[in-house]
């Protein structure tokens, strides 16, 4: 397993390119499964977990190659054809390892009238139920049944009759599983309180260039009303707006001045919100974002929330910002049950934090001093990066497999602005 090396106190300056977002890659790729011509997605991140979507589709019949790109690109090419599905099961041992392959549901039951897929399970940062993603489709009229840890999913004469459903709970996977599954349907499917993420945005945009017939894209009612068949298409994944907020927080927290090449503001307004509090100046241009941090950060308090509320999947790389700031900052995670982990390791370098339920409370602290600690998930190794990035001496981040996940030679990007990082072999 590899690790990373990093001596901090570098101001970071200069421009990082963003890639692809992985959220939106992860189910703009099952989308393939719903037609029989091919179906071309441009900037797609060079990630593990991209690796094992496309390992996965194999196992449907769905035939993927890779095209150009030299490899000091970033972002890859990948075409996919599944002319026909030669099995519609997606087994255990790929799903454990990636959760993401339960978005594999709603388009197989879409395209062959049924599904078997493994039970995702849990991970670090919660349970993550799948019971939204269950009751969406049978609201459209599917058959549910719950076998040996697998979810066999029916369309009744081979089609989704159609339906409505109202999340209890906004879900970005079970909005997801719903649209896939609804755009084939027999009639018309109906959804509301659904995620409004900006991944959601671009996966209905890339159904309606396959022909789906949605209404409300952008807001939390949807009408989806079925066709008979999708055509292929070639679409670019939106940038990704997480990995963008994350580099925002290493240039602060190092007092730096980044460019954030390809980042689309209008997907960031809540972390911009959060980053200006903070004292961060934060400027849209034509090429992206630029972020600079030069003077004192502030405390502020922040809530994670769906769209367009502040991702929880920027809390844990925000709280490291946080920690160097002066004053106390209240954090609230609303969306996962245990999604601090983070802060164990944190304050192993030093910050002040204490964690009550779902509140974590920061004092902001003189420095941060270098250690060696541990990934925990995807998140939070990048929170512990952004911390060492501004302190005292040398860190060691073990178990970094969990970047790799997530973001795209992480380590290239930080270097091209100015980081001491290296990326070692861990004996
Ligand atoms: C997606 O996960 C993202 N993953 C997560 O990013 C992100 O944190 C999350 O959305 C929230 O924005 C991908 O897109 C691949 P949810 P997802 O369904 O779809 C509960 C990262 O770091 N829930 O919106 O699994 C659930 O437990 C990852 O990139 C149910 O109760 O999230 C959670 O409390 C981490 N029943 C809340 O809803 C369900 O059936 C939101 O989950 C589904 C979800």
């Amino acid at each position: 397993m590899d690790k990373l090396i990093i001596r901090g106190g570098n101001r970071l300056s200069g421009t990082i390119p963003i890639s692809g977002a992985k959220n939106s890659a992860l189910t703009l790729i099952p989308c393939a499964l719903l037609t029989e011509e091919p179906l071309t997605l441009r900037n797609l991140p060079r990630l593990a977990d991209i690796d094992g979507f496309q390992h996965l589709m194999n196992q449907f019949g769905v035939t993927t190659v890779i095209q150009g790109g030299r490899p000091e690109d970033f972002g890859r090419v990948m075409s996919l054809e599944a002319p026909r599905i030669t099995s519609n099961v997606a087994p255990y041992d790929l799903v454990r390892r990636m959760r993401a392959s339960i978005l594999v549901l709603g388009p197989l039951l879409a395209r062959t009238g049924e599904a078997t897929v493994s039970m995702p399970g849990g991970c670090a940062i919660g349970n993550r139920p799948i019971d939204l993603h269950l009751k969406a489709l049978e609201a459209f009229g599917a058959q549910i049944e719950l076998t040996a840890g697998y979810v066999k999913a029916v369309a009744p004469g081979g089609s989704l009759p159609g339906g409505s459903y109202d999340f209890p709970v906004v879900s970005v996977g079970a909005t997801e599983n719903a649209l896939m599954a609804a755009v084939l349907a027999a009639g018309t499917c109906r959804l509301s309180n659904a995620a409004r993420e900006p991944e959601i945005v671009d996966l209905c945009n890339l159904l309606v260039a396959m022909g789906a017939e949605i209404e409300g894209i952008g807001s939390g009612d949807l009408t989806i009303h079925g066709v008979k068949r999708l055509h292929g298409a070639t679409y670019r994944v939106m940038a990704d707006r997480i990995e963008a907020g994350s580099y925002a927080c290493a240039a602060a927290i190092t007092g730096g001045e980044v460019l954030l090449e390809g980042a689309r503001v209008e997907d960031m307004g809540a972390t911009v919100d959060a980053l200006t509090a903070i004292g961060v100046a934060v400027e849209a241009e034509k090429r992206g974002l630029r972020v600079a941090a030069n003077g004192p950060l502030r405390a502020t308090d922040l809530t994670t929330a769906p769209y367009p509320g502040l991702a929880t999947d920027m809390q844990a790389q925000l709280m490291s910002l946080l920690t160097r700031a002066r004053g106390t900052s209240v954090l609230t995670e609303t969306i996962f049950e245990n999604r601090y982990m983070h802060v164990p390791e944190l304050a192993r370098m030093g910050a002040d934090i204490a964690v009550s339920g779902r509140t974590a409370t920061v004092t902001g602290v003189e420095r941060l001093t270098g250690a060696a600690v541990m990934a925990t998930d995807l998140r939070a190794s990048m929170s512990l990066i952004i911390a060492a990035l501004a302190a005292d001496g040398e860190s060691e981040v073990r178990r970094i497999y969990h970047l790799d996940r997530g973001y795209e030679r992480l380590e290239e990007k930080l270097q091209l602005v100015g980081a001491d990082i290296q990326r070692v072999g861990d004996d």
